[in-house]
Protein backbone atom coordinates (compact mmCIF):
# COMPACT_ATOMS: atom_id res chain seq x y z
CA UNK A 1 0.00 0.00 0.00
CA UNK A 2 2.84 2.37 0.03
CA UNK A 3 2.33 3.57 -3.85
CA UNK A 4 -1.07 5.01 -2.18
CA UNK A 5 0.53 6.74 1.04
CA UNK A 6 2.37 8.41 -1.90
CA UNK A 7 -0.26 9.68 -3.48
CA UNK A 8 -1.81 11.46 -0.40
CA UNK A 9 1.73 12.97 -0.12
CA UNK A 10 1.46 14.10 -3.42
CA UNK A 11 -1.90 15.40 -3.04
CA UNK A 12 -1.33 17.49 0.06
CA UNK A 13 1.63 19.38 -1.94
CA UNK A 14 -0.29 20.05 -5.49
CA UNK A 15 -3.63 21.67 -2.98
CA UNK A 16 -0.72 23.83 -1.08
CA UNK A 17 0.57 24.80 -4.50
CA UNK A 18 -3.02 25.17 -5.99
CA UNK A 19 -3.26 28.34 -3.32
CA UNK A 20 -0.10 29.96 -4.24
CA UNK A 21 -0.94 29.53 -8.21
CA UNK A 22 -1.83 32.54 -10.09
CA UNK A 23 -3.10 30.59 -13.22
CA UNK A 24 -4.86 28.30 -11.39
CA UNK A 25 -5.47 25.53 -13.99
CA UNK A 26 -1.80 25.11 -14.27
CA UNK A 27 -1.86 22.63 -11.46
CA UNK A 28 -3.29 20.00 -13.93
CA UNK A 29 -0.19 19.73 -15.40
CA UNK A 30 2.04 19.62 -12.63
CA UNK A 31 5.21 17.34 -13.37
CA UNK A 32 4.17 15.21 -9.65
CA UNK A 33 0.67 14.76 -11.03
CA UNK A 34 1.97 13.15 -14.61
CA UNK A 35 4.20 10.89 -12.17
CA UNK A 36 1.43 9.62 -10.80
CA UNK A 37 0.14 8.30 -13.90
CA UNK A 38 3.48 6.95 -15.05
CA UNK A 39 4.16 4.67 -11.57
CA UNK A 40 0.65 3.23 -12.72
CA UNK A 41 1.95 0.70 -14.54
CA UNK A 42 4.98 -0.25 -12.07
CA UNK A 43 2.31 -1.08 -9.53
CA UNK A 44 2.10 -4.70 -8.31
CA UNK A 45 -0.59 -6.47 -10.49
CA UNK A 46 -3.23 -6.50 -7.47
CA UNK A 47 -3.07 -3.31 -6.76
CA UNK A 48 -3.02 -1.67 -9.64
CA UNK A 49 -6.69 -0.94 -10.40
CA UNK A 50 -7.00 0.40 -7.16
CA UNK A 51 -3.70 2.49 -7.30
CA UNK A 52 -5.02 3.63 -10.49
CA UNK A 53 -8.35 4.53 -9.30
CA UNK A 54 -7.30 6.69 -6.60
CA UNK A 55 -4.69 8.68 -8.75
CA UNK A 56 -7.61 9.64 -10.96
CA UNK A 57 -9.28 11.26 -7.96
CA UNK A 58 -7.05 12.73 -7.44
CA UNK A 59 -7.08 14.72 -11.02
CA UNK A 60 -10.78 14.88 -10.64
CA UNK A 61 -10.87 16.94 -7.96
CA UNK A 62 -7.77 19.12 -9.10
CA UNK A 63 -9.68 19.67 -11.95
CA UNK A 64 -12.90 20.69 -9.64
CA UNK A 65 -10.86 22.95 -7.85
CA UNK A 66 -9.90 24.52 -10.86
CA UNK A 67 -13.34 24.77 -12.52
CA UNK A 68 -15.09 26.65 -9.29
CA UNK A 69 -12.57 29.41 -9.64
CA UNK A 70 -13.00 29.55 -13.64
CA UNK A 71 -16.95 29.90 -12.13
CA UNK A 72 -16.73 32.63 -9.74
CA UNK A 73 -14.74 34.60 -12.41
CA UNK A 74 -17.94 34.50 -14.37
CA UNK A 75 -19.90 35.20 -11.88
CA UNK A 76 -17.58 38.80 -11.06
CA UNK A 77 -17.54 39.22 -14.08
CA UNK A 78 -21.75 39.41 -15.09
CA UNK A 79 -22.05 41.32 -11.81
CA UNK A 80 -24.07 44.56 -12.83
CA UNK A 81 -22.76 47.40 -10.84
CA UNK A 82 -25.88 49.56 -11.34
CA UNK A 83 -27.98 46.18 -9.69
CA UNK A 84 -28.99 45.98 -5.96
CA UNK A 85 -26.25 44.79 -3.81
CA UNK A 86 -26.81 43.07 -0.32
CA UNK A 87 -24.48 43.88 1.93
CA UNK A 88 -25.14 40.29 3.79
CA UNK A 89 -25.34 38.26 0.37
CA UNK A 90 -23.55 39.90 -2.33
CA UNK A 91 -25.58 40.87 -5.17
CA UNK A 92 -28.59 40.45 -5.52
CA UNK A 93 -29.81 37.94 -8.36
CA UNK A 94 -30.12 40.10 -11.78
CA UNK A 95 -33.56 37.43 -12.43
CA UNK A 96 -34.81 38.43 -9.09
CA UNK A 97 -34.97 42.36 -9.58
CA UNK A 98 -36.61 45.27 -10.94
CA UNK A 99 -35.04 47.50 -13.23
CA UNK A 100 -35.75 50.94 -12.77
CA UNK A 101 -37.68 52.96 -15.80
CA UNK A 102 -37.22 56.42 -17.82
CA UNK A 103 -39.68 58.83 -15.80
CA UNK A 104 -42.36 59.51 -18.29
CA UNK A 105 -41.78 63.22 -18.53
CA UNK A 106 -38.33 62.51 -19.78
CA UNK A 107 -38.76 59.89 -22.29
CA UNK A 108 -41.66 62.43 -23.83
CA UNK A 109 -38.82 65.43 -23.70
CA UNK A 110 -36.80 63.13 -25.60
CA UNK A 111 -39.98 62.57 -28.49
CA UNK A 112 -40.62 66.22 -28.34
CA UNK A 113 -37.41 67.02 -29.11
CA UNK A 114 -36.84 64.85 -31.92
CA UNK A 115 -39.49 66.32 -33.61
CA UNK A 116 -38.16 69.82 -33.19
CA UNK A 117 -34.81 68.77 -34.25
CA UNK A 118 -36.62 67.55 -37.70
CA UNK A 119 -38.53 70.73 -38.20
CA UNK A 120 -34.83 72.31 -37.98
CA UNK A 121 -34.30 73.38 -34.57
CA UNK A 122 -31.43 73.22 -32.06
CA UNK A 123 -32.00 71.78 -28.72
CA UNK A 124 -30.27 73.55 -25.83
CA UNK A 125 -30.91 73.04 -22.17
CA UNK A 126 -32.02 75.68 -19.23
CA UNK A 127 -30.58 76.08 -15.60
CA UNK A 128 -32.33 76.02 -12.13
CA UNK A 129 -30.85 79.06 -10.79
CA UNK A 130 -30.85 81.91 -12.84
CA UNK A 131 -30.71 85.97 -12.17
CA UNK A 132 -33.24 88.45 -12.56
CA UNK A 133 -31.46 90.16 -15.39
CA UNK A 134 -32.91 86.54 -17.43
CA UNK A 135 -35.62 86.26 -15.53
CA UNK A 136 -37.17 90.06 -16.38
CA UNK A 137 -34.75 93.02 -17.50
CA UNK A 138 -33.71 91.25 -20.85
CA UNK A 139 -37.96 90.05 -21.50
CA UNK A 140 -38.74 93.80 -21.17
CA UNK A 141 -40.39 93.33 -17.53
CA UNK A 142 -38.60 96.70 -16.57
CA UNK A 143 -38.15 97.53 -12.32
CA UNK A 144 -41.74 97.22 -10.86
CA UNK A 145 -43.38 96.13 -14.09
CA UNK A 146 -46.75 94.28 -12.43
CA UNK A 147 -46.02 91.56 -15.04
CA UNK A 148 -43.31 90.18 -12.99
CA UNK A 149 -45.84 89.24 -10.08
CA UNK A 150 -47.76 86.36 -12.31
CA UNK A 151 -44.14 84.94 -12.61
CA UNK A 152 -43.70 84.85 -8.78
CA UNK A 153 -41.03 82.00 -8.03
CA UNK A 154 -38.52 80.80 -5.11
CA UNK A 155 -35.89 82.75 -4.39
CA UNK A 156 -31.93 82.59 -2.85
CA UNK A 157 -30.66 83.95 -0.11
CA UNK A 158 -27.37 85.08 -1.75
CA UNK A 159 -27.79 87.91 -4.41
CA UNK A 160 -26.11 88.45 -7.60
CA UNK A 161 -23.15 91.52 -8.08
CA UNK A 162 -26.11 93.92 -8.36
CA UNK A 163 -27.56 92.67 -5.33
CA UNK A 164 -30.32 91.24 -6.74
CA UNK A 165 -31.31 87.67 -5.12
CA UNK A 166 -30.93 84.75 -7.53
CA UNK A 167 -34.49 82.78 -8.73
CA UNK A 168 -35.38 79.52 -9.64
CA UNK A 169 -36.01 80.15 -13.13
CA UNK A 170 -40.54 80.44 -13.60
CA UNK A 171 -40.24 79.73 -17.31
CA UNK A 172 -37.70 78.74 -19.97
CA UNK A 173 -37.94 82.24 -21.47
CA UNK A 174 -34.80 83.22 -19.28
CA UNK A 175 -33.31 81.30 -21.63
CA UNK A 176 -34.17 83.97 -24.96
CA UNK A 177 -31.47 86.77 -23.95
CA UNK A 178 -28.74 84.05 -24.02
CA UNK A 179 -29.65 82.31 -26.93
CA UNK A 180 -30.21 84.79 -29.29
CA UNK A 181 -27.01 86.11 -28.68
CA UNK A 182 -25.08 82.43 -29.19
CA UNK A 183 -26.97 81.92 -32.25
CA UNK A 184 -26.82 86.08 -33.95
CA UNK A 185 -24.07 84.61 -36.10
CA UNK A 186 -26.56 82.43 -38.28
CA UNK A 187 -28.32 85.84 -39.14
CA UNK A 188 -25.22 86.97 -40.59
CA UNK A 189 -24.49 83.82 -42.61
CA UNK A 190 -28.65 83.90 -43.91
CA UNK A 191 -29.79 81.71 -41.58
CA UNK A 192 -32.52 81.65 -39.12
CA UNK A 193 -32.03 81.32 -35.73
CA UNK A 194 -33.95 78.16 -34.70
CA UNK A 195 -33.92 77.08 -31.29
CA UNK A 196 -35.96 74.92 -28.86
CA UNK A 197 -35.11 74.64 -24.90
CA UNK A 198 -37.35 72.11 -22.95
CA UNK A 199 -36.42 72.34 -19.22
CA UNK A 200 -37.50 72.20 -15.47
CA UNK A 201 -39.12 75.71 -14.24
CA UNK A 202 -40.53 76.32 -11.02
CA UNK A 203 -43.45 78.47 -9.21
CA UNK A 204 -44.70 79.66 -6.16
CA UNK A 205 -47.85 77.88 -7.23
CA UNK A 206 -51.80 77.01 -4.78
CA UNK A 207 -51.21 72.75 -5.84
CA UNK A 208 -54.05 71.52 -7.64
CA UNK A 209 -54.67 69.01 -10.53
CA UNK A 210 -53.09 71.41 -12.80
CA UNK A 211 -50.51 72.95 -10.84
CA UNK A 212 -47.06 72.15 -9.57
CA UNK A 213 -44.34 74.00 -7.86
CA UNK A 214 -42.02 72.09 -10.56
CA UNK A 215 -42.61 71.45 -13.88
CA UNK A 216 -41.60 71.45 -17.27
CA UNK A 217 -41.65 73.84 -20.44
CA UNK A 218 -40.41 74.22 -23.90
CA UNK A 219 -39.14 77.12 -25.07
CA UNK A 220 -39.12 78.03 -28.81
CA UNK A 221 -37.33 80.75 -30.59
CA UNK A 222 -37.23 81.91 -34.29
CA UNK A 223 -35.79 84.62 -35.84
CA UNK A 224 -34.84 85.61 -39.17
CA UNK A 225 -36.04 88.32 -42.06
CA UNK A 226 -39.87 88.55 -42.37
CA UNK A 227 -41.03 86.24 -39.78
CA UNK A 228 -44.65 86.95 -39.34
CA UNK A 229 -47.21 84.97 -36.61
CA UNK A 230 -48.67 83.07 -39.55
CA UNK A 231 -45.58 80.82 -39.13
CA UNK A 232 -45.91 80.99 -35.64
CA UNK A 233 -49.07 79.20 -35.77
CA UNK A 234 -48.46 76.79 -38.53
CA UNK A 235 -45.26 76.09 -36.39
CA UNK A 236 -47.06 75.45 -33.41
CA UNK A 237 -49.92 73.34 -35.16
CA UNK A 238 -47.25 71.14 -37.06
CA UNK A 239 -45.58 70.48 -33.97
CA UNK A 240 -48.66 69.70 -32.27
CA UNK A 241 -50.58 67.18 -34.83
CA UNK A 242 -46.61 65.17 -35.20
CA UNK A 243 -46.64 64.89 -31.67
CA UNK A 244 -50.20 63.75 -30.74
CA UNK A 245 -50.47 61.98 -34.60
CA UNK A 246 -53.76 63.29 -34.96
CA UNK A 247 -55.53 66.53 -36.33
CA UNK A 248 -56.32 68.96 -33.11
CA UNK A 249 -58.79 71.10 -31.93
CA UNK A 250 -56.88 74.39 -31.25
CA UNK A 251 -57.46 78.06 -30.34
CA UNK A 252 -55.77 80.81 -30.55
CA UNK A 253 -56.82 83.89 -28.56
CA UNK A 254 -55.08 87.36 -28.01
CA UNK A 255 -52.88 87.67 -24.58
CA UNK A 256 -50.22 89.86 -23.30
CA UNK A 257 -46.58 89.01 -22.59
CA UNK A 258 -44.37 91.70 -21.75
CA UNK A 259 -42.14 90.18 -23.65
CA UNK A 260 -44.27 88.93 -27.15
CA UNK A 261 -46.06 91.89 -28.81
CA UNK A 262 -48.86 90.52 -30.32
CA UNK A 263 -49.15 87.60 -27.67
CA UNK A 264 -51.48 84.53 -28.00
CA UNK A 265 -52.68 82.08 -25.95
CA UNK A 266 -52.70 78.55 -27.44
CA UNK A 267 -55.27 76.68 -26.12
CA UNK A 268 -56.62 72.45 -26.94
CA UNK A 269 -60.33 71.17 -26.56
CA UNK A 270 -60.18 69.31 -23.32
CA UNK A 271 -59.60 65.52 -24.27
CA UNK A 272 -61.38 64.89 -20.59
CA UNK A 273 -64.72 66.15 -21.12
CA UNK A 274 -64.78 66.95 -24.40
CA UNK A 275 -65.45 70.65 -24.07
CA UNK A 276 -68.46 70.06 -21.42
CA UNK A 277 -66.02 70.98 -18.89
CA UNK A 278 -64.78 68.90 -15.99
CA UNK A 279 -62.14 69.96 -13.22
CA UNK A 280 -59.17 69.06 -15.25
CA UNK A 281 -59.73 71.97 -17.50
CA UNK A 282 -61.22 74.10 -14.60
CA UNK A 283 -64.84 74.25 -16.45
CA UNK A 284 -63.63 75.71 -19.37
CA UNK A 285 -63.49 72.83 -22.05
CA UNK A 286 -60.36 73.85 -23.13
CA UNK A 287 -56.59 73.31 -22.01
CA UNK A 288 -54.18 76.32 -22.38
CA UNK A 289 -50.73 74.85 -23.35
CA UNK A 290 -49.02 77.36 -24.85
CA UNK A 291 -48.08 80.82 -24.64
CA UNK A 292 -46.63 82.23 -27.80
CA UNK A 293 -46.19 85.66 -29.56
CA UNK A 294 -44.29 87.89 -31.93
CA UNK A 295 -40.72 88.46 -29.71
CA UNK A 296 -40.67 91.93 -28.77
CA UNK A 297 -38.18 94.38 -30.40
CA UNK A 298 -36.84 95.46 -26.54
CA UNK A 299 -35.98 91.96 -26.19
CA UNK A 300 -34.07 91.91 -29.85
CA UNK A 301 -32.16 94.79 -28.82
CA UNK A 302 -31.22 93.51 -25.15
CA UNK A 303 -29.34 90.86 -27.78
CA UNK A 304 -27.90 93.39 -30.29
CA UNK A 305 -30.54 91.86 -32.93
CA UNK A 306 -31.83 95.10 -34.95
CA UNK A 307 -35.81 94.21 -35.17
CA UNK A 308 -35.83 96.66 -38.14
CA UNK A 309 -34.20 93.70 -39.82
CA UNK A 310 -35.13 90.93 -38.32
CA UNK A 311 -38.59 89.65 -36.68
CA UNK A 312 -38.99 86.44 -35.23
CA UNK A 313 -41.49 84.20 -32.57
CA UNK A 314 -41.23 82.62 -29.30
CA UNK A 315 -43.27 80.22 -27.62
CA UNK A 316 -43.68 78.63 -24.22
CA UNK A 317 -45.30 75.36 -23.53
CA UNK A 318 -46.06 73.36 -20.46
CA UNK A 319 -44.95 69.94 -21.28
CA UNK A 320 -46.68 68.15 -18.14
CA UNK A 321 -49.50 69.23 -19.54
CA UNK A 322 -49.13 68.34 -22.91
CA UNK A 323 -48.19 64.69 -21.69
CA UNK A 324 -51.14 64.57 -19.34
CA UNK A 325 -53.25 65.13 -22.70
CA UNK A 326 -51.55 62.66 -24.54
CA UNK A 327 -51.78 59.85 -21.75
CA UNK A 328 -55.18 61.10 -20.08
CA UNK A 329 -53.09 61.42 -16.79
CA UNK A 330 -55.54 63.56 -15.05
CA UNK A 331 -53.56 64.99 -12.05
CA UNK A 332 -50.40 66.95 -13.12
CA UNK A 333 -48.89 66.06 -9.09
CA UNK A 334 -48.63 62.22 -10.42
CA UNK A 335 -44.97 63.42 -12.16
CA UNK A 336 -43.86 64.37 -9.17
CA UNK A 337 -44.65 61.93 -6.66
CA UNK A 338 -42.38 59.03 -7.28
CA UNK A 339 -45.71 56.53 -7.07
CA UNK A 340 -44.53 53.73 -8.40
CA UNK A 341 -47.94 52.52 -9.39
CA UNK A 342 -48.20 55.73 -11.53
CA UNK A 343 -44.55 55.60 -12.79
CA UNK A 344 -44.76 51.60 -13.85
CA UNK A 345 -47.78 52.43 -16.48
CA UNK A 346 -45.02 53.94 -18.81
N1 LIG B 1 -42.78 82.25 -20.73
C1 LIG B 1 -44.21 82.35 -20.89
C2 LIG B 1 -44.87 81.70 -19.68
O1 LIG B 1 -44.31 80.83 -19.09
C3 LIG B 1 -44.67 81.69 -22.17
C4 LIG B 1 -44.17 82.38 -23.38
C5 LIG B 1 -42.95 81.99 -23.96
C6 LIG B 1 -44.89 83.38 -23.97
C7 LIG B 1 -42.50 82.62 -25.10
C8 LIG B 1 -44.46 84.01 -25.10
C9 LIG B 1 -43.26 83.62 -25.66
O2 LIG B 1 -45.96 82.07 -19.30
Amino acid sequence: MSGLTDITATKDALLKRFDTLENKSDILKAAELKQLFIAIKDQPVGERAAYGQAVNQVKVELEAKVQSIADKDIVLDAIDVTAPWDVNTGPVSLLSTEHGTIHPLMREIAVLSEIFERMGFAIEGSREIDDQQHMFETLNFPKGHPARDDYDTFMTVETDKDGEQLVAPAHTSTMQNRMLKKYKQNLEGGEPIAVVVPDRVFRNEDLDARHEHTFYQVEGIYVAKDVHAGMLIATLQEFLQAYYGKELDVRVNPFYFPFTEPSFEFALSCPFCDKKGCNVCSFEGWIELIGCGMIHPNVLKAADIDPNEYTGFAFGCGIDRLVMMKYGIEDVRHFESAKLDFLRQF
